[in-house]
């Protein structure tokens, strides 16, 4: 079962599982889906516990991977209890129900469970989150590790990739303005190293496979600010970078505090389950490659 089925990730997961899997998806809109032999897909929000409850007794699913979120940051200032509703209630929730159903679960964090000061962080380090979206992903994943459900929890940090309809992937977004000619503005102080949701989506299998419980983080291997990710991403689709400005976090005047000095460090994942840690330019180049057959 994936909730979220519509988003980023949930469209790289049916990628990844699509094929030797039946799968229920759950989302909040009419998706991009359709009722399929294996695929089946339900509309629902998923502060409804009632009926999300009743379906996954119904189902019994063989695993959950739980990547729906409240992920406006911004919003979440004004909109906290709806973001703690989403992010720290919905996930109790289903992690209560693993644990009664004996059901494996993967929850998708963030990297905003840290301060965002001294990044790149290891799964060790202390959290710190700071805003609303912050705190309320921070709860939902200690509720979820301390559930006593079989559950990993896995943080990716700027998520981007392929997928139709997506309002998430800054890949994608920055692609389409260079194309059309537009100029953009690209903050240079905010610092990480950008997840390819592709590769998260089989990371996630493996993490399930292996039985690999607790923290997991995934990124790529190097450790770069948002403008210099945009000259790569330039450079790798073949467009002028000349239209790409760089301008700091505060010019923005986001509600929302941003983590300037972040990054994951993926080493634990490397080490342990022998995930190979890639440049961001051999994923862009892998991005490149999928959105070229699609
Ligand atoms: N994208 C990033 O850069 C990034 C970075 C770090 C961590 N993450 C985490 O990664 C996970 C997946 O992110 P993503 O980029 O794939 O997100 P996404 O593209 O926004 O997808 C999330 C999906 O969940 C749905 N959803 C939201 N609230 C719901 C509710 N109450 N009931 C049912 N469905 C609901 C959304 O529907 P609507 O679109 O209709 O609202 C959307 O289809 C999230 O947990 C996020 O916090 C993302």
């Amino acid at each position: 079962m994936i909730t979220g089925i519509n988003g980023l990730l949930g469209q790289n997961l049916v990628q990844e599982y699509g094929h030797d899997h039946e799968i229920f998806g759950l989302d909040l809109n009419p998706g991009i889906f359709e009722d399929l032999d294996h695929i089946h897909v339900k509309q629902m929000d998923l502060n409804n516990t009632n009926a999300l409850g009743e379906h996954i007794n119904q189902v019994r699913p063989g695993k959950i991977i739980h990547t729906a979120a409240y992920t406006n940051v911004d919003r979440a200032e004004d909109d906290h209890e709806i973001a703690f509703a989403v992010n720290a209630e919905v996930p109790k929730y289903i992690a209560n129900i693993c644990l009664d159903l004996d059901i494996p679960l993967v929850h998708i964090s963030t990297d905003y469970v840290f301060s965002g000061d001294s990044g790149p962080y290891a799964e060790s380090d202390q959290c710190d989150a700071r805003g609303k979206y912050a705190e309320s992903k921070l709860a939902g994943e200690t509720v979820v590790l301390e559930s006593g459900a079989k559950a990993a929890v896995i943080r990716p940090n700027v998520m981007y990739g392929h997928g139709k309809h997506l309002s998430s992937s800054f890949v994608e977004w920055l692609v389409n303005e260079l194309k059309n000619e537009r100029s953009v503005r690209i903050v240079d102080d905010q610092y990480n190293n950008p997840t390819y949701a592709r590769r998260l989506a089989w990371v996630t299998r493996l993490v399930l496979d292996q039985k690999a419980w607790g923290i997991w983080h995934f990124g790529s291997k190097e450790v770069v600010s948002r403008y210099t990710f945009a000259l790569k991403i330039a450079d790798t689709f073949g467009l002028s970078s000349a239209l790409i400005n760089a301008i700091s976090t505060v010019d923005l005047n986001q509600k929302a505090p941003r983590p300037l000095r972040s990054g994951l460090i993926c080493e634990k994942l490397n080490k342990e389950l022998g995930v190979p840690i890639l440049s961001i330019d051999e994923e862009l180049a892998l991005l490149k490659e999928e959105m070229d057959v699609a």
